[in-house]
């Protein structure tokens, strides 16, 4: 089930709609608060809006900036992978790629070979 393509929509739109999602799925949470937490923790930079309206449905992104300086590419890969495969995110392929691409180049460790 594919929702609303957020990429076409303004960010803030998509945004809304993530949250809406997310709310749907905890009537607990504190809304505001975690609207102001997922606009302001992640680095804004083509992608982020994508990885923020994708990945907050069922969590904040402080498993993202956590998870930061420990996941290279390769670890950011399997993440992404586990929350499509386990958790069922729905995220499509082409939409893996651009978070993975988004959080390696700004939440990634250097991977421990990469020597000058
Ligand atoms: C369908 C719900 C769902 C979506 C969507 C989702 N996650 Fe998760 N995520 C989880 C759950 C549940 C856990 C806790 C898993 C655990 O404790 O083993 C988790 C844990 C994590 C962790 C902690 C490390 C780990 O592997 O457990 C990271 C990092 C993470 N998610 C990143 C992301 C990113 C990045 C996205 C967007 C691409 C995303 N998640 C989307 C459900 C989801």
């Amino acid at each position: 089930m594919r929702m609303h393509d957020p990429r076409t929509a303004n960010p803030r739109a998509a945004l809304a709609a993530a949250l809406a999602a997310a709310l749907a799925a905890s009537v607990a949470a504190p809304p505001l608060a975690h609207a102001d937490e997922a606009t302001l923790r992640l680095v804004a930079a083509p992608g982020s809006e994508l990885v923020t309206a994708r990945c907050v449905v069922c969590h904040s992104v402080d498993y993202i900036v956590m998870n930061a300086p420990i996941q290279g590419r390769s670890g950011w890969e399997a993440t992404v992978n586990k929350m499509i495969k386990v958790m069922q995110a729905p995220i499509t392929p082409e939409d893996a790629a651009t978070i993975v691409g988004y959080l390696d180049a700004h939440y990634g460790a250097p991977p421990p070979a990469k020597r000058p």
